[in-house]
């Protein structure tokens, strides 16, 4: 007997193309013998849309996929999915959405109203790694090294910007400045010297009224892809992110631009190194209390320091992203990412009362 999945992409997030395009790469891998695959999309104004069979989700030129709003209607509520007061059987919900309302815990809220199983980190530990001002110091608790800096309420700075100021400096220039909920470095600004200090922080409060500022850490940026198998949080080989150096740090355009990055598996660093970031990320991923899947993103400094950036609990999923290449490159092919994924959901620890 196969299982239905009801797999929803798109969204309110910044993010809807990218999304819908891991959908379709769901949607190509997916076991058949195992699954049957219903596809739902949630258009930008938050509408939820059954998605016609002919909906194409691969960027075609300039051309990106986004979810129609006048789509079939599809209803979800304490008791489950229904299209046209109908209602429609799921056995599995794998929401692949990014940023604010997918990735963050709301969806995930609601799921366990509607009692579904999902693929993917509960409320809690969705929301806590939403958040670096919350997840930074939960990091810091379990051990693990993170870069120095604090919170800028944007309250805060518009009342005491001379006394955050002096505060700052003491961090040393450049910092960087990002805001707390953000993703993609958008509203991210390295900052070299005190003068260019209040135009990034208008910036990073124009994304969040929370910033961050921290110090700069320098070093290769390397990843690590944590994988749920049989119920143990599991830990790839580790990639190491390859910026054009015409790009400053890995912003966003140095992100979506492309060939303008990439990265090498496995990274090119010592045996010793690598296992010490993976057991790090095995970590990180058990300190906020994830489920399913994480992609755990990490400074290494030419002293061999090691320093988590963030953890992403829904990463992007195309069959080229870094998460199913990083697990590609340790022996699991994508559709056996998805199928592990789609067993750890059943087990349901990622539930209010789980991990
Ligand atoms: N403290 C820092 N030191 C050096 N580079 C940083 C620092 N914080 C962020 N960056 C740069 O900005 C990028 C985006 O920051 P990150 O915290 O990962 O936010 P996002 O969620 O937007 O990806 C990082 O990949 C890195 O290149
Ligand atoms: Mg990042």
């Amino acid at each position: 007997m196969t299982l239905r999945v009801a797999i929803i992409c798109g969204g309110r997030s910044s993010e809807h193309e990218i999304s819908c395009t891991s959908a379709g790469g769901v949607l190509r891998a997916i076991d058949r013998n195992q699954y049957e695959p219903v596809m739902i999309g949630i258009t930008k104004s938050g509408k939820w849309t059954l998605i016609p069979d002919d909906f194409d989700f691969s960027i075609r030129g300039d051309v990106l996929p986004v979810i129609a709003e006048d789509g079939v209607p599809v209803a979800i509520g304490p008791d489950g999915f229904s299209i046209n007061g109908e209602k429609i059987a799921i056995d599995i919900v794998f929401p692949l959405l990014h940023g604010p309302y997918g990735e963050d815990g709301t969806i995930q809220g609601l799921l366990e109203i509607a009692d579904i199983p999902f693929v993917g980190s509960g409320v809690l530990a969705s929301a806590v790694a939403m958040d670096k001002s919350f997840a930074k110091p939960i990091f810091a608790a379990a051990g693990i090294a993170v870069a120095e800096g604090f919170v800028v309420r944007e309250g805060d700075w518009a009342k005491e910007k001379v006394k955050i100021s002096a505060e700052i400096a003491t961090l040393g220039y450049p910092v960087f400045v990002k805001p707390a909920r953000g993703g993609s470095s958008r509203g991210t600004t390295k900052v070299s010297s005190a003068d260019q200090l209040h135009k990034a922080i208008a910036e990073a409060h124009s994304f969040d009224p929370k910033a961050l500022v921290e110090n700069e850490v320098r070093g290769r940026e390397i990843e690590c892809a944590v994988l749920e198998i049989d119920g143990l949080p599991r830990a790839s080989v580790v990639g190491q992110i390859e910026i054009d150096p015409q790009f400053e740090f890995y912003d966003f355009q140095a992100k979506y631009l492309h060939s303008a990055t990439s990265i090498t598996l496995p990274a090119p660093i010592p045996e010793k190194i690598a296992r010490e970031i993976q057991e790090q990320a095995v970590k990180a991923f058990t300190s906020l209390g994830c489920s399913g899947l994480a992609r755990v993103d990490f400074f290494l400094t030419p002293a061999g320091e090691v320093i988590i950036t963030e953890l992403n609990t829904m990463p992007g999923f195309t069959a080229t992203s870094v998460f199913p290449k990083m697990w590609e490159a340790s022996g699991v092919s994508y559709q056996e990412v998805i199928s592990h994924l789609l067993k750890s959901a059943l087990r349901r620890n990622n539930g209010v009362l789980g991990n």
